[in-house]
């Protein structure tokens, strides 16, 4: 928390703390004048301090609102305002992570903490602004005034405010785990109703319906249970202390109209006193309420710093990418091996392969081959654990990554289109493009007929391009791709959705339109490998074939196998 402290901002956090005071201060003296307009004015008739005393109290009410109102803007200006900082710096932070601070995290939790617990912070520092020293003052202010005004009372009935003390203390020592398990129900309940909501299909297919809506239920059940109960206790709270409120008028009265009586006491006094009484119980309910708060905040702000402090494994380079004079681009691999966290093997081991400008490079190979694996690893999602990758004989994790990815156009394994319009998913790609290049890019594509269709470039795309079939995804990104001037293009199964004659027809055109650029081909297909000037066969992370088709059809096993598995299909 207090690394969240210091975000606030020093001068509008002083404004909120300073009118606070007045408010405070203005609320302690009421009481006070109270005791001396009935005294000094009311009981002896006394019209001029009756005016006086009353014009007083009308001013010192009025300074009281005021400064609560200006408190309150600032009090919010600053917790809303620290809640927008810290979600844009999670935002900053989340788009900087590589592959590998999101495995770690997971989207669940991070949309959690970027919401929820930005929340639960926010709310602390506002609720800390408004009470967290005016309680206290309500408290140590209120005896003091009363004390002043009747010793004997004051501390006849403060002597009970241990008793609220405890009671509250024991209701929140019995709410807030309730309130930590609520709040992971909550995560829990979300996750069900999201993969509810994402899944909707596979749910369906499976008639899964059921079991999904007793998982949900079963959930939901747990979590109402707990509401309710930490809520029963909670509502137990303002009932008690009205309560002893109550019977702290009760004793006052009692014991005051008992001075009275033997003229030791003036009736305002005994006013004052019961006025002063509120406050201060007010204030331990307050005080009590705003420390039993910090914990949860407390968490929340943790979830929250342990994105922030994060430290990207990726590190950005330094030097810019050195063009070549030739114009000819390089990239080579080096015997290089990778392995995700945790796993026991490297799904990349010891390769080594190059590339040049105009050349296609093909990588096939089976399921959890390692193929995009090495796809990431050309777009520096990951670094690799041993070996270089060079780019024009510069190691790429020298290069900024910003300069690195503009060499670099990526269509990714699973298609990947935004909220909007057409038009705003090509420009990803390039925000300079003018129309003409984006209906270029559609064409190479083989996009043109059915973005026509669609309204144009400014057709619009649903949440994930929901309004497009499968095929149809995919052309929108392989022409998002294209849109890019990038020295290196990457394949990633970009060609697996389309049938084959517009897969022919792609990778055709292809040849003519990038023919300065390094492509990097993964497919499944012997037909969209087959004409690439270089193949890399992969298996279990291993390269076990690398040459031209003609080769590899001749002698490599793993290959002729692919081949054959596709001749049995295609006779089928
Ligand atoms: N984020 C990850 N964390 C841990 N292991 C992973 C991760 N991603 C992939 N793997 C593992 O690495 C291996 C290679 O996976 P990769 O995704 O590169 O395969 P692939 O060849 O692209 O397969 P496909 O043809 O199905 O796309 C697999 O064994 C997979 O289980
Ligand atoms: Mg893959």
């Amino acid at each position: 928390m207090k690394k969240i402290i210091k975000r606030l901002p020093k001068a509008t956090t002083a404004i909120a703390v300073l009118f606070l005071l007045v408010q405070t201060f203005s609320d302690l003296y009421l009481p006070t004048l109270t005791a001396q307009l009935i005294n000094q004015g009311v009981v002896p008739n006394d019209q001029t301090i009756i005016w006086q005393k009353g014009f007083l109290m009308l001013g010192f009410a009025i300074i009281s609102f005021g400064g609560a109102l200006i408190n309150i803007y600032f009090a919010a200006k600053v917790s809303y305002g620290l809640g927008g900082e810290l979600r844009e710096a999670l935002f900053k932070k989340v788009t900087s992570f590589s592959q590998k601070e999101m495995d770690r995290f997971g989207s669940s939790s991070l949309i959690t903490r970027n919401t929820n617990d930005v929340t639960q912070v926010q709310n602390l520092v506002e609720m800390g602004l408004k009470f967290l020293i005016l309680a206290p003052l309500y408290l140590v202010g209120g005896i003091y005034f009363a004390y002043r005004l009747s010793p004997s009372l004051t501390m006849a009935f403060v002597s009970v405010t241990p008793i609220i003390l405890i009671v509250c203390w024991l209701i929140f020592r019995y709410t807030n785990p309730l309130f930590d398990k609520m709040q992971r129900k909550i995560d829990q309940l979300n996750l069900i109703f999201k993969e509810g909501l994402t899944g909707i299909k596979v749910i369906h297919a499976f008639n899964k319906e059921q079991e999904e809506y007793q998982r949900y239920q079963k959930e939901n059940e747990s979590y109402t249970k707990l509401a309710i109960r930490s809520n029963t206790a909670f509502s137990f709270l303002m009932p008690f202390i009205t309560l002893m409120m109550s019977l702290a008028t009760i004793a006052i009265t009692w014991l005051g109209a008992g001075l009275i009586d033997t003229g030791q006491m003036e009736i305002g006094t005994m006013m004052g006193v019961v006025s002063y009484a509120a406050q201060i119980l007010m204030g331990v309910a307050i005080l009590t309420m705003v420390l039993s708060s910090i914990p949860r905040g407390q968490i929340s702000a943790k979830r929250i710093n342990n994105v922030l402090e994060t430290e990207n494994v990726i590190q950005d380079g330094s030097s810019d990418f050195a063009e070549h004079e030739s114009k000819t681009n390089s990239l080579i691999l080096d015997q290089v091996s990778f392995s995700y966290d945790g796993a026991e093997e490297d799904a990349l081991e010891r390769i080594s392969l190059s590339v040049r400008s105009g050349e296609t490079l093909a990588i096939i190979g089976s399921t959890g081959s390692g193929k995009t694996t090495l796809v990431n690893l050309l777009d520096r999602l990951y670094d690799p654990r041993k070996g270089s990758i060079r780019f024009n004989e510069q190691e790429i994790s020298q290069i900024s990554q910003s300069n690195w990815h503009e060499q670099v156009s990526l269509v990714p394994q699973v298609n990947q289109l935004f909220f909007g319009t057409i038009r705003e998913n090509l420009l990803v790609g390039n925000q300079r493009a003018t129309d003409d290049e984006l209906w270029d890019a559609l064409a190479l594509a083989q996009a043109v007929d059915f973005v026509q269709a669609q309204g144009g470039l400014d057709g619009a795309v649903e949440k994930n391009g929901g309004n497009f079939s499968g095929g149809q995804k995919q052309r929108l990104c392989l022409a998002r791709a294209f849109v890019k001037n990038a020295a290196i293009y990457l394949f990633d199964d970009s060609f697996s959705a389309l049938d084959f004659k517009t897969d022919a027809m792609i990778q055709k055109k292809m040849k003519v339109h990038l023919n300065q650029a390094i492509k990097i081909i993964v497919a499944q297909r012997i037909t969209t490998v087959k004409n690439a000037a270089k193949i890399l066969v992969l298996n279990e992370g291993q390269m076990v074939g690398w040459g031209i088709h003609e080769e590899l059809a001749e002698t490599n096993a793993v290959y002729q196998e692919i081949i054959l598995s596709q001749e049995d299909k295609e006779a089928a």
